[in-house]
């Protein structure tokens, strides 16, 4: 039952509508700081008690109005002092209350030349005094009316073909707080920003949209400095679509939120102590671009431990208030030292992290981090175990030092972000544009990848290369470890490869060297060697063999992954696998194991013998199909996190193949709606891997980037076209191009991943061969054939072929890389 409304008198003045110099909010600002004279309409409401007036019908006993306004009109109208803002200009109006007999008042200024896009801003407010007494103002919201943005937004095909109109109304309510400063609104600024972000969304229903504004014009607010006591802003948000409907004027959905209804957004302030820094965090979670390098020790090492100690830091501060997540990770590097040259050569890295802590806080825990990991203060840019920069912080630019003339390489202690030596270090410009090309940087007002391109490096001698570490597993026996963060295992050894494999699609010749990787099959049934191998001493003879041939990794598998072969329980695939890796690693300590698996039980138990290297066909999803669902429930989710966790507890390299499911099944790319400009096959290939590669690489407890090697997954959902598609054109799997069209045009997520390529004795060979002869070739059948496809996969710049003949194909390798890799010497 609705209540009645209390019985209350107000006297009203409507829209009196006043000429006002305001600095802001106005539609088109004048350069810095002179202010715009502007019409605003004034609303009052007072609430009065008539009845003495109505009796009588005297004017003593009311509320001269008409002298009220015309106070307003005197002091504010067409002054010449400007006003600051709509706030400014609402305690301007309470103390010309002052004078009047009025104790409580509900004040509305609208401004209704508003800025670009929205019909009017405007303040509300509820202000009330004891007599003789000041102002408090209670209640403030703060509005934005019929912002008008086109986007894309609905369900149907031609809602998300075609851009609409959608109305938004959103107002900032707050309690307790009053028309202080730090409250005021920048309208102006706010109008742009939610204007820019909500044209560039395409949400399938009005509901995601209005909170996704909610969310935003809370982000904005909680710049504001805020105290634990003050009731949090409360956001509404009116979005209506006016042309969805045929018969109604307009569908619309209308909401309210506050902080806590983005628990992943934003958290509650908490004040926290860094080191001797005692620092209010703030309520907002922030971007930061560290840059990792170490030139001293087991360089690999120190960089997994310093991420590691980034990722636990109530580790090395005792508190578990400071949240820092590592959120995406660059490509490794090694690079010749800059300006001392008689030194060990540097490896560089970069991380985005997401945390709530200050910059002043955040560098302190890097320095924490640098001293735990053991960094000798030493000749300045000399040796050291570990560097840690903070490169951007969100997108701000700020400098602590005291003198600005204060030696660059010199901060001990002072912080400058951008780190100022941002725009001219390849060491740091390159892994940045691994994660973030576009970030327009905060100083040099320019992209990465601008920046990069500028430092005008030569493409032939690259001063920098990619590189792979391989770690010892598994850890040695003795092997001690002093951090209370999970064991890092020390390195075995580790690859080099170009920078860019291939830095043009064109068939020029680039500086990489092709590996190859044995294959060693502990299956009865695989198709390729036909259970040759399946016994130990076999199997050990055959991996001597092959690693005195010339391979460079051994890839052990105990379940074919061949169209129709036989399951195998969990428990048989780790009796066919541990014992020969376990045997393998006994015998040869220093060269790459890999294990073909794809379920975390085999992983794990294949790396506990020896195992360093995880080679998935399912790319960390298990047997499920395509398309991956990004939720974390299901086998596929548990099977990834699982695969994920033991890759990074281990360190170690993964190899992910594109596959659909069941390898022989599933070959039509024209469903999805593929185009590409190098063939509907590749396109799949990139944008299907690489969606699983983005979960598997990108958010907090992602597996770093160095160590993601990407398979095409010749033979696997793929016709025969489709397969030679693939290997004739493989560079372009791993080339910096745009995949998706329209509105899922983004960078290629596959983009200078280093590329594993499997082509021998596949059934595409056989076929092509029985088209040409007539008669079936048998897979063993096939080696010359596969000599064929290693040579051009070669040529496409492979990182690595996975062969079954070791000794022959060492040789086409060999010869293929004298062809197309430019050698330095
Ligand atoms: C208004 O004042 C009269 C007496 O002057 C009183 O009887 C009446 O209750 C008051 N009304 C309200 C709503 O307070
Ligand atoms: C003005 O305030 C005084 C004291 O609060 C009160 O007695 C008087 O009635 C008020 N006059 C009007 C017109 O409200
Ligand atoms: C109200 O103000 C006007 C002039 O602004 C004046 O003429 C009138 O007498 C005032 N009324 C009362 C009751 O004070
Ligand atoms: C926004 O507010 C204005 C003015 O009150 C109103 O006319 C309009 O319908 C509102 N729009 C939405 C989407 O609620
Ligand atoms: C890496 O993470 C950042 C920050 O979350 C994001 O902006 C960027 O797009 C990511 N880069 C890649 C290549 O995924
Ligand atoms: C690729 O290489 C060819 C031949 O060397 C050259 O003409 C072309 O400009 C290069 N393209 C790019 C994008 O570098």
């Amino acid at each position: 039952m609705p209540q009645p409304t209390p019985r209350r008198d107000t006297i009203r003045i409507n829209d009196l509508l006043l000429t006002v110099p305001l600095l802001t909010g106005s539609i088109w600002p004048k350069p810095s700081g002179v202010a715009v004279v502007q019409p605003v309409l004034i609303s009052l409401s007072i609430p009065h008690n008539i009845s003495s007036t109505a009796a009588t019908d005297d004017l003593s006993h009311t509320i001269n109005y008409s002298l009220l306004c015309s106070a307003l009109r005197d002091s504010l109208n067409d002054k010449t002092l400007p006003l600051e803002s709509l706030e400014s200009l609402s305690v301007q109006i309470f103390d010309i209350l002052l004078g009047s007999n009025v104790s409580e008042a509900h004040l509305r200024i609208v401004q209704s030349r508003a800025p670009l896009n929205c019909k009017a801003v405007g303040v509300e407010c509820i202000s009330t005094r004891g007599s003789g007494m000041p102002w408090t103002t209670g209640y403030v919201k703060q509005f934005l009316e019929d912002l008008e943005c086109s986007v894309i937004v609905g369900v149907n095909a031609c809602e998300r073909e075609e851009r609409q109109v959608v109305r938004v109304n959103i107002s900032v309510e707050r309690w307790d707080s009053g028309l202080k400063r730090e409250n005021w609104l920048d309208f102006r600024a706010m109008t742009r920003l939610l204007y820019e972000k909500i044209t560039e969304t395409s949400f399938q229903t009005l509901e995601a949209l209005a909170s996704f504004i909610a969310e935003e014009t809370l982000h904005r607010l909680s710049a504001e400095k805020t105290n634990d006591l003050q009731v949090p802003p409360l956001v509404n948000v009116k979005a209506a679509k006016p042309s969805a409907i045929v018969f109604a004027s307009s569908s619309e959905v209308e909401i309210s939120r506050t902080y806590v209804d983005y628990p992943e957004t934003f958290i509650r302030g908490t004040r926290m102590l860094v080191g001797d820094h005692n620092l209010a965090s703030d309520i907002r979670i922030h971007t930061a671009a560290l840059a990792l390098g170490s030139n001293i020790g087991d360089r690999f090492y120190n960089i997994e431990l310093a991420l590691r100690l980034l990722e636990t830091p109530e580790a090395i501060l005792g508190t578990k208030d400071a949240i820092i997540a590592v959120v995406n990770t660059s490509f490794m590097y090694e690079s010749a030292p800059m300006y001392v040259t008689d030194q060990p050569l540097f490896i560089n890295c970069a991380c985005m992290i997401e945390t709530n802590l200050p910059p002043m806080a955040l560098l302190k825990v890097l320095k924490l981090i640098e001293t735990t990991v053991g960094r000798v203060p030493s000749v300045r840019n000399g040796p050291r175990a570990v560097d840690l920069d903070i490169i951007f912080y969100d997108d701000a630019v700020s400098d602590t030092r005291a003198t600005p003339w204060q030696e660059l390489d010199d901060l001990e202690g002072e912080l400058v972000i951008p780190h100022p030596r941002s725009t001219e270090r390849e060491f740091v410009l390159r892994p940045l544009n691994d994660m973030i090309p576009d970030f327009i940087h905060p100083r040099a007002q320019r992209s990465i990848s601008t920046l990069l391109a500028a430092l005008d490096i030569p493409p032939d001698i690259p001063s920098m290369h990619k590189v792979i570490p391989f770690p010892q597993c598994p850890p040695p026996s003795d092997y001690k470890f002093p951090h209370s963060v999970p064991l890092v295992p020390p390195t075995l050894t580790y690859w080099s490869l170009p920078s860019s494999p291939s830095p043009n699609l064109s068939r020029t010749r680039t500086n990489h060297q092709t590996r190859v990787m044995a294959t060693l099959n502990m299956t009865p049934d695989s198709f390729s060697d036909g259970a040759t191998h399946n016994t130990l001493p076999a199997a050990l003879e055959y991996a001597q063999r092959a690693f005195a041939a010339g391979a460079s990794i051994l890839d052990v598998g105990g379940f074919s992954t061949r169209p129709g072969a036989a399951f195998v329980s969990v428990e048989e695939e780790i009796a066919r696998v541990v014992p020969c890796v376990a045997a393998i690693r006994a015998g040869n300590a220093q060269l790459p194991l890999s294990v073909d698996t794809f379920r975390p039980e085999v992983a794990r138990a294949a790396i506990l013998a020896g195992a360093n290297c995880i080679n998935d066909v399912y790319s960390f999803t298990g047997q499920g199909s395509y398309p991956v669902q990004q939720s974390e429930g299901g086998d596929a989710g548990r099977c990834m996190s699982d695969m994920k966790s033991i890759a990074r507890e281990f360190a170690v390299p993964v190899v992910l193949m594109h596959s659909r499911g069941d390898a022989g099944e599933d070959k039509d790319y024209d469903a999805y709606g593929y185009t590409g400009i190098t063939g509907r096959v590749l396109e799949g290939v990139r944008v299907e891997l690489g969606t699983k590669l983005d979960l598997i690489v990108k958010g907090k407890g992602g597996v770093r980037r160095w160590f993601v090697i990407v398979d095409p997954g010749i033979g696997f959902s793929k016709s025969l076209d489709g397969n030679l598609e693939v290997l004739r054109d493989a560079a372009a799997i791993t080339a910096d191009l745009h995949v998706g069209t329209g509105r899922d045009r983004r960078p290629n997520p596959l983009a200078g991943h280093p590329q594993l390529i499997g082509t021998s004795k596949k059934s595409f060979l056989g076929v092509i061969l029985q088209q040409a002869g007539g008669t079936k070739v048998e897979p063993k059948e096939r080696g010359w054939a596969t000599a064929a496809a290693v040579a051009c996969a070669v040529q496409q710049g492979a990182a690595i072929v996975r062969v079954h003949d070791t000794r022959e194909m060492v040789d086409v390798v060999q010869v293929a890389n004298a062809l197309w890799s430019l050698r330095r010497d």
